[in-house]
């Protein structure tokens, strides 16, 4: 399934436009979850995780199975940072990092990482 955190609506666009309909939107970090999923967040602070995703993460990184960040880039270095730093600590692919909402182009390179990943084939 997808994860997805959102402060400003740019992801919970993003995830409106993919192709899968198995959902969750992490709002305090204390959503159950029991299957394999994806993560879609955006990057805050100076390049930094979400308080609220790293909450989440901390409890059920062992289903984490990618990750795909939105961001900035007037962030310079620190661009859609969230994706790279989660997927370095839990050991999963990045799959992609965007920017805002994501374009047709984002939405197409996301698709096709999460149908390598082959996760809707496992559950
Ligand atoms: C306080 C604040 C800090 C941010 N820091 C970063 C950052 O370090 N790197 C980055 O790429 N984007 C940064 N952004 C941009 C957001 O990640 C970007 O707008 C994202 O699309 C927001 O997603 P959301 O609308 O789903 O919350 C920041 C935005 C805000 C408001």
């Amino acid at each position: 399934m997808l994860v997805y955190a959102s402060k400003t609506q740019n992801v919970a666009r993003f995830i409106q436009k993919v192709k899968y309909t198995d959902v969750l939107e992490v709002k305090t970090g204390m959503e159950e979850i029991e299957k394999p999923f994806i993560l879609v967040t955006y990057t805050t602070g100076f390049g930094e995780v979400p308080q609220e995703v790293q909450v989440f993460l901390e409890k059920n990184h062992h289903l984490l199975r990618g990750v795909c960040a939105s961001g900035n880039r007037n962030w310079g270095m620190n661009f859609a940072k969230a994706g790279t730093m989660i997927a370095q600590r839990y050991h999963v692919p990045l799959i992609h990092r965007f920017e805002l909402a994501g374009l047709r182009q984002d939405i197409q390179i996301f698709e096709e990482g999460v149908d390598q990943i082959g996760l809707f084939r496992e559950e």
